[in-house]
């Protein structure tokens, strides 16, 4: 596996790969790998000839009060985790050459930034969508993976590409979870063996009340994202929202098996975001099936 750090090295390797008529593959994270990082890697190789993994902790998507100083990093692992997933080049930019100087120029998302994440993370979209066109620029991919972990930020990046017309094509994962149904998160690390055994599922749990309710024939989203709210109840959890929108990230006044519940809480110190396709589930929860 390649490494590059400088950013005209990044575009070199990429330009030349492209020349011999290689399509590029693009997977940008900010490290701490996982295996749902890795199935985006899979993803990216069935879609492309070479898969490039970006690792870059953005302090421009991180508010004041955020945790970019202690936000997981482990080159040594990462790099041995992507190098056997069969990554190509790993691209690993220093924080001075990304942004020699504050950016003059920034990406400014409309409305559907302001919303959930948005809401509570101020300007964290500005910077998540200023870093991957810079990304984009950079690594020029023919098509690039996202997570619907992070459903928001997917959409989006969608709606980047399509609005500043980027050539490239965005792909869109489903979310990986452990088998107990927390979804896999470089975050998951800050939590305590007893947060993660208990408070921590109470997500989850709340995603599966909301699906319930909709099966069970509720299609209004107050009754619907009630049922998430009460779920998010639990000792140790600190609710933020349930929300239930569509693809275009409105809110919904129907629910429908195309619709998307959010769910957003803090356990202790650790903010965690999840949410499921109504109609597809996260599957049983293996306790009690
Ligand atoms: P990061 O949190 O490292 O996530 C990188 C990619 O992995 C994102 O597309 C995210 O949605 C996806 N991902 C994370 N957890 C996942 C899971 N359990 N299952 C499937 N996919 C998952 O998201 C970012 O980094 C940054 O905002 C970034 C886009 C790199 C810009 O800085």
């Amino acid at each position: 596996m390649l490494e590059r750090v400088g950013l005209a090295d990044m575009r070199a390797w990429s330009r030349a790969e492209r020349a011999r008529g290689r399509r590029i593959g693009f997977v940008p994270t900010m490290g701490c790998l996982h295996e749902g990082h890795l199935r985006l890697v899979d993803r990216a190789r069935e879609l492309a000839d070479r898969v490039v993994v970006s690792i870059f902790v953005n302090p421009l998507q991180f508010g004041p009060q955020e945790d970019l100083a202690r936000y997981p990093r482990d080159l040594a692992r990462d790099r041995t985790l992507a190098s056997d997933r069969g990554v190509d080049c790993l691209f690993v930019p220093e924080a001075g050459a990304m942004y020699p100087e504050p950016p003059v120029a920034r990406v400014v998302p409309g409305a559907p930034a302001d919303m959930l994440e948005g809401a509570a993370r101020p300007g964290h979209f500005a910077g998540v969508l200023t870093v991957v066109a810079k990304l984009f620029h950079l690594v020029e991919p023919d098509v690039a993976v996202f997570g619907r972990k992070d459903f928001q930020q997917a959409m989006l990046v969608k709606r980047l590409v399509q609005d500043l017309d980027f050539p490239l094509t965005i792909d869109v994962m489903p979310t990986i979870r452990e088998l107990d149904g927390l979804a896999l998160s470089s975050r998951n690390t800050y939590l305590s063996t007893d947060e993660r055994r208990g408070p921590a599922l109470a997500l989850s749990r709340a995603l599966r009340a909301m699906e319930q309710a909709w099966r069970g024939g509720d299609a209004d989203p107050a009754a619907v994202k009630r049922a998430g709210m009460d779920a998010l109840a639990a000792p140790g959890v600190m609710s933020e929202y349930c929300a239930l929108i569509g693809e275009d990230l409105q809110p919904v006044t129907r629910a429908t098996a195309h619709t998307v519940a959010l769910v957003a809480a803090r356990v202790g110190t650790t903010r965690l975001i999840d949410n499921v396709v109504l109609g597809e589930g996260i599957g049983a929860d293996p306790r009690v099936a």
